[in-house]
């Protein structure tokens, strides 16, 4: 059984996407053991507690230092038994140390075709702005293992989608999030529990 802590910031649809997964037993051999926001009000905090399943928040500014929030956070995880930290809208950089303590199993969901549109200060819907901005026809979401870097890690599955005449960045993130994140997320967790894809190996 592999066991996932999902960490998070918002609206948790992507959490929401790998619990009805795990529901409907699309992914099997998966339990999710904890949810970790950053944001007390993040409305995926209310997602875990309405499917009975542990959750907490850690701020940053709730420690005097970086490294006393790295080990918060390395403290909840290693606690709630995870083998795997699944990235699912968490919009905070995570430093070295925290990548270190998870060094190779830890996955993120990017809502663009990396490399384009990612790296420092794009996250949500300001990707979707930039998509347009730049008109590419063509965008999609990506999942990758985490390294140091922001977006650079090995990429495990991508899938592209349409941009349609008339988008607005609201309308392309929901399109990117129903024909691509939500699916794609709980494809990549199955093969990892599967044991199919494991960093130097994938
Ligand atoms: C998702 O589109 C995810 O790909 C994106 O934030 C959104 C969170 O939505 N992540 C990033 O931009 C990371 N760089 P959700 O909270 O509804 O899953």
């Amino acid at each position: 059984m592999l066991k996932i802590a999902v960490l998070v910031s918002g609206g948790g649809t992507n959490l929401q996407a790998i619990i009805d997964a795990i529901r409907e037993k699309r992914l099997t051999n998966t339990e999710i053991v904890l949810v970790l926001s950053n944001k007390a009000d993040a409305k995926a905090l209310q997602r875990a507690k309405d499917n009975g399943i542990d959750q907490v928040c850690i701020r940053k500014k709730d420690y005097v230092n970086q490294s006393d929030y790295d080990h918060a956070m390395i403290d909840a995880i290693q606690n709630a038994g995870a083998d795997l930290v699944v990235l699912a809208g968490f919009l905070v950089v995570l430093s070295s140390e925290f990548v270190t303590a998870f060094s190779g199993r830890i996955i993120n969901i990017h809502p663009s075709l990396i490399p384009s549109f990612c790296g420092d200060g794009f996250y949500g819907l300001k990707v979707h702005e930039a998509a347009l901005k730049r008109g590419v026809k063509v965008t999609g979401a990506t999942v990758h293992f985490v390294d140091d870097g922001t977006d650079t890690g090995p990429i495990i599955m991508q899938k592209a989608v349409d941009v349609l005449d008339g988008d607005t960045p609201e309308i392309l993130q929901r399109r990117v999030m129903e024909e691509a994140e939500w699916k794609l997320l709980p494809e990549v967790i199955q093969r990892i529990a599967d044991g199919k894809v494991s960093l130097g190996k994938s």
